[in-house]
């Protein structure tokens, strides 16, 4: 079998909220059985990742949350590494784009790029936001996608058809700081000339679609990829900005480069090189080895990062020159959650973090149920239900069930030693003929990324295990002591068959696979040991086996529904539309600016403070429950709303002149209303 040498990168999760199973399910997942399966076979492997700090994706959600972008960062990079490592993804290094050897990294490449003349400085119009004294790009702006007329796409990227935009090509663009929409004001920033890459992009994709050079099956890439980058060329590749007017970001090194940082699209993949370089100083290697030469880059990533591995990121390698391209782009489709997409803003999701906090002993079973829906060609999607029935009916009376007879049976028999092997029937000759057929499917497959259909091979190894021992029915045999040889050699079969689960299993399943080995005292890491059949010998002790798998209760289904459908982000439940007014009704009310000038609160009234306002015609008195929300020293000053015309009546002794006008929510909070200009007391509210 033929070594090869890979570099293996899992897409760098934005360091801006917690993970949940659409991630894992379409990038982690996959990219840690590739290579737990590729280290099985002794080629030489390295499996990066890390976390993507920069970008807006960084700073609105710390303006969201209120906080720093670098809190932001410490904060979900420490939150995702850590469901990484109790998900058992194993990455060679989980790094960081903020670490300094990034920075270092991703500048020497602008900077190199930069002297070889790769960029285009170019000054025009872009979007600007005059509130926030903010250019606008990424992020920062929103609009309507004109490919697919998603309303929600940004300024670099429809998430919902994946193309790669321009703010400008957004129709009706807004600011997603202020909501306005923004005016054009003059930049200068450094571009990437892509339409000078058309010709030999074409060529290298066309690679791609036939399987590389070699046109080998583990070089074609999906028929997704090759689409979106096919029409990315046909609809005219042209420059595209790598600097942006940011302070969160990578300095841009060079003159002229002030107060502008890197386009986050041009330092993140940078950041699998930067990770590697770290991954090389702790462990005594030269990065470059991993970045140049006949080694495999292989990039998995989720659809809408398609166009940035598969042109952008080429480019930049290919202009930097000596460094490897993508061998492939394994690029994954979304997963759905119960029928609706999942969604952070809307809280509709199943976090990494918590399923693993509710359920540490359950990470195998996630893993499977994850693979065996994997989004690889489509859409798929997760429901709680699913899970359940995969577990019980395909793990648990499957796998389960026959590892746990074919080790009880040997205790039971045997004292858990393993039988000698005697002659083979016909039906024997063609279970091992099966059994040493599997390893080989399973390896094509996973060399041609199909995760899903590999998982399910294994399966059939358990399948076939499963129904050996149902067909040959041991137990019955053993009645009759003239069958003990043909029993002792049925018992033998049934433990090679857990001996080979317990190897074929290990890129899926690796716990589940360590139990299998640890029942059997055998272990064995080597793929090429796969479907034999004399893996165990004769004589050699086994183990009473525990359970592999808990069947999952419809409780858990139940709680697990209900804490979603709870958790989702409710749309405010209001009071349905009053009653019908007439415009004299309305204007009856006497509503004006006011600012209160002193308050304090009222003795034994808890949610009542004492106001004096001034209300533009005189100062008066009014009594408002608003003691909850705001303390006295806190309004003074303020702002607000004013009925004047309210019949005075006396609230606790006080008599209150008028009354303050609040919003409140569907908790019941209360917020001032205000003018959204600076009015002065008095001015008319109609
Ligand atoms: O889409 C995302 O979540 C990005 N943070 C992926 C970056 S991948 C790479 F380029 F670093
Ligand atoms: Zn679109």
């Amino acid at each position: 079998m033929q070594k090869n040498k890979y570099t293996v990168t899992a897409a760098l999760p934005y360091a801006n909220g917690p993970l949940h199973l659409g991630h894992i399910a379409g990038v982690y997942l996959p990219s840690d059985i590739f290579t737990r399966f590729l280290r099985m076979n002794n080629h030489d492997v390295t499996f990066i990742c890390g976390s993507d700090e920069h970008g807006a994706a960084i700073t609105l959600r710390a303006k969201k949350e209120g906080t720093t972008p670098k809190e932001i960062v410490d904060k979900y990079n420490k939150i995702i590494g850590q469901a990484f490592n109790d998900f058992d993804i194993s990455f060679d290094i989980f790094h960081r784009t903020s670490a300094q050897i990034h920075h270092e990294t991703a500048q020497d490449f602008f900077k190199v790029l930069e002297e070889k003349d790769h960029f285009t400085k170019e000054t025009s119009q872009q979007y600007y936001d005059e509130e926030f004294h903010q250019f606008l790009a990424d992020r920062y702006i929103s609009g309507t996608c004109p490919n697919c007329g998603n309303e929600e796409a940004y300024g670099d990227q429809c998430e919902k058809c994946g193309s790669a935009l321009s703010p400008t090509d957004l129709i009706n663009p807004k600011s997603t700081l202020s909501g306005k929409t923004p005016i054009m004001r003059e930049t200068s920033h450094w571009y990437l000339p892509m339409q000078r890459h058309e010709e030999w992009l074409k060529d290298w994709i066309k690679e791609g679609e036939l399987g590389g050079v070699q046109q080998h099956d583990a070089s074609k890439w999906r028929n997704q990829v090759i689409g979106q980058c096919m029409s990315w060329i046909d609809n005219g590749l042209r420059p595209r900005a790598m600097t942006r007017d940011l302070d969160w970001g990578i300095k841009v090194p060079v003159k002229g480069g002030d107060g502008k940082v890197l386009y986050v699209w041009m330092d993140a993949p940078i950041g699998y090189i930067s990770a590697t370089k770290q991954w090389a100083i702790d462990n005594n290697k030269n990065w470059e080895d991993y970045w140049t030469g006949d080694r495999k880059l292989v990039h998995f990533i989720g659809k809408d990062n398609i166009v940035f591995h598969a042109i952008i990121f080429p480019i930049l390698l290919k202009s930097y020159e000596g460094l490897i391209l993508p061998d492939n782009v394994p690029a994954y489709e979304f997963l759905n959650l119960e029928g609706d997409k999942f969604s952070t803003s809307k809280n509709w999701a199943v976090w990494l973090h918590e399923y693993l906090e509710s359920y540490p002993e359950k990470v195998d079973e996630l893993k499977y149920v994850l693979t065996a829906i994997a989004p690889e060609t489509k859409d798929s999607e997760f429901t709680w239900k699913e899970y359940q029935t995969r577990i019980n009916s395909e793990l648990a009376d499957i796998l389960g069930n026959f590892v746990n007879r074919a080790l009880v049976l040997t205790q039971k028999y045997y004292d858990g030693a393993v039988p000698e092997v005697g002659e083979f029937s016909d039906y024997d000759q063609e279970v091992l003929a099966e059994m040493a057929a599997i390893p080989d499917r399973i390896s094509k497959l996973i060399y041609a990324y199909k995760l899903r259909e590999a998982q399910s091979e294994a399966m059939n190894l358990a399948r076939l295990g499963n129904k050996y021992l149902a067909d040959m029915e041991p137990w019955k045999l053993i009645k009759d002591e003239k069958n003990t040889k043909r029993v002792q050699t049925i018992m033998n079969i049934a433990l090679q068959i857990t001996a080979n689960l317990s190897i074929v299993l290990q890129p899926f399943l690796p716990a589940t696979a360590s139990k299998i080995s640890t029942f059997l005292n055998y272990s064995n890491d080597q793929w090429s040991a796969a479907g034999q059949h004399n893996l165990l010998s004769a004589g050699q002790p086994t183990a009473k086996p525990s359970i592999l798998f808990q069947k999952i209760e419809d409780t858990m289904v139940e709680k697990e529904i209900e804490k979603l459908n709870a958790s989702k982000t409710n749309v405010p439940q209001f009071e349905p539309q009053k009653e019908e007014a007439s415009f004299d009704d309305f204007t009856k009310m006497d509503i004006r600016v006011g600012t209160i000038l002193e308050a304090e609160k009222i003795k034994k009234a808890d949610k009542l403070l004492k106001l004096l306002v001034d209300t533009g015609l005189d100062k008066r008195t009014i009594v408002s429950g608003i003691a909850k929300y705001y303390t006295p020293q806190e309004v003074i000053g303020k702002k607000v709303t004013v009925l004047l015309n309210l019949a005075p009546r006396k609230i606790r002794g006080v008599e209150s002149q008028g009354m303050i006008l609040m919003a409140e929510n569907d908790k019941g909070e209360l917020s001032f209303v205000v003018p959204e200009k600076e009015f002065h007391p008095g001015a008319d509210i109609r």
